[in-house]
């Protein structure tokens, strides 16, 4: 695996980003990890927070700088932003002030993404045991969480609202489609509306409350939820590491959250869980990746883990294709697996051909290294340490072939998207989770032929009741 961890500890290296930090910002130097040169050069949270985890064990120093550059991001209010185009905001004179006027107003600043942040501040502590680190960064990170459960669960049940696609992280889910009355699906139709929900939040002045009462798009995401959660553990043991006394309250939140994620979120019928739209929380029932996510709560009732593992992950017309897992499940219809490389070496006529003409659409089908991290511990956490196994040697695989990519093909394992792209070094905390000898077992079982992409009958859905 030795070669894995140096390819690694490479792409993330190569894409570390350091300059002089803006005065008032706290730092001397800003030092990031971009998600991939060319395509995508700022600091990207949920990109960093996974960065930061997997450089923790390769050094130190490099993850700390990270989360401190992230966290000395935060708004006045608390909240860590989406975006953070430091390159633009550190410049002096009349432009660096202009950037950091259209920064504050837009969605790069107002919107954020799932609270990864205190798992990876968690691992960053465990491999450097920093306490002083600790003490220094945790007063930020519990206000992005304080701020997430003050500002975004508007109807009180634990369950935290996105107010836009972006804020999911999975930017083009189909799960979004139906709330974003899209009739024509292509990424330009996505922009668009992205667009419009941007420029009404800007209009409420980004105020939760006024967002909040519109209506307009408030979605309970499952996958997000889930993701707050485990954060709320990893920030309430942390709080005990540094000798916080407030770690009890972020332990009885994760508990409230995992509790309505169950009791809310959960379809009996399908034995699938659904995120929820509106204040009126009416299911959003497409069979994505997010459906699978409450794996990783520690309080899935055994019944509920086994209906997602063998019911749902290990269908091979679902989830479980030659590269699992794909963003949704390949008999859903708005399954599509193959998405268009956004090339960095490409010229602008085929960046804008990728970008508008070909729908260069992302998170209907393609699968990620991020999510099938998540799900592997989740396995892990359930007792289904062999599927687990077999994830990660999957994920190898593709990584071992392709090389890391933003996402990949789930038929064939070629690499899609971005290249070079840091988070799917995520692979190598995957393989580092299981014993070697386990890991060549479990590759060794999937060395079969690759097979053709089939057409699948897409199955019937349950139907939406948005009015
Ligand atoms: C894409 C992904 C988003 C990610 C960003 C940067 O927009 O959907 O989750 O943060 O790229 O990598």
């Amino acid at each position: 695996m030795q070669d894995l961890h140096a390819a690694a500890y490479r792409i993330l290296l190569g894409n570390v980003r350091r300059g002089r930090a803006p005065k008032g910002s706290g730092l001397k130097e800003y030092v990031y990890t971009c998600p991939a040169r060319g395509v995508y050069h700022h600091q990207w949270l949920w990109d960093s927070c996974f960065h930061a985890f997997v450089m923790a064990r390769f050094d130190g120093e490099v993850a700390k700088a990270e989360l401190r550059t992230l966290l000395a991001a935060a708004r006045p209010h608390g909240l860590v932003p989406h975006v953070i185009p430091w390159d633009a905001n550190s410049r002096s004179g009349l432009r660096g002030w202009l950037a950091r006027w259209l920064y504050d107003r837009s969605h790069f600043a107002n919107l954020t993404q799932p609270p990864v942040l205190a798992l990876a501040l968690e691992e960053v502590y465990a491999r450097t045991g920093d306490v002083a680190f600790l003490r220094e960064v945790l007063p930020a990170t519990k206000r992005h969480y304080e701020h997430l459960a003050r500002e975004r669960d508007p109807d009180a049940d634990g369950l935290l609202s996105i107010i836009s696609p972006l804020e999911s992280g999975m930017d083009h889910s189909p799960t979004f489609d139906a709330v974003l009355a899209l009739g024509r699906i292509s990424a330009l139709d996505y922009h668009m509306a992205n667009l419009r929900l941007t420029t009404l939040h800007a209009m409420a002045g980004w105020q939760s409350e006024r967002i909040f009462a519109r209506d307009r798009f408030s979605v309970e995401d499952v996958a997000f939820n889930c993701i707050y959660a485990l954060g709320l553990r990893s920030l309430a043991a942390l709080c005990r590491e540094a000798g916080d006394p407030e770690g009890p309250v972020f332990l009885r939140r994760a508990e409230e959250t995992e509790r309505a994620i169950v009791m809310r979120c959960y379809d009996p019928q399908t034995k699938l869980f659904y995120s929820l739209h509106s204040l009126r929380d009416v299911p959003l029932p497409v069979a994505t990746v997010g459906s699978l996510m409450p794996l990783v709560l520690p309080t899935l009732p055994q019944e509920m883990a086994r209906a997602l593992v063998e019911r749902h992950l290990l269908r091979e017309d679902g989830f479980w294709l030659p590269y699992p897992v794909p963003s949704v499940a390949a008999d859903q219809p708005q399954f599509t697996p193959t998405s268009h490389a956004l090339h960095r070496r490409a010229g602008l006529g085929e960046w804008l051909r990728n970008r508008f003409a070909r729908h260069h659409l992302i998170w209907r089908g393609s699968t990620w290294v991020n999510t099938n991290w998540f799900l592997a511990r989740g396995l892990r956490l359930h007792g289904y340490d062999d599927v687990a196994d077999a994830l990660a040697a999957a994920t190898v695989e593709l990584v071992r072939r392709s090389g890391f990519w933003e996402y990949y093909q789930p038929f064939t394992g070629e690499g899609q998207g971005a290249e070079d792209f840091g988070w799917s070094t995520l692979v190598v905390d995957m393989a580092d989770e299981v014993s070697p000898a386990r890991l060549e077992r479990a590759l060794a079982l999937r060395r079969r032929p690759l097979v053709p992409e089939p057409t699948f009958a897409p199955a019937p859905t349950m139907r939406l009741q948005l009015e």
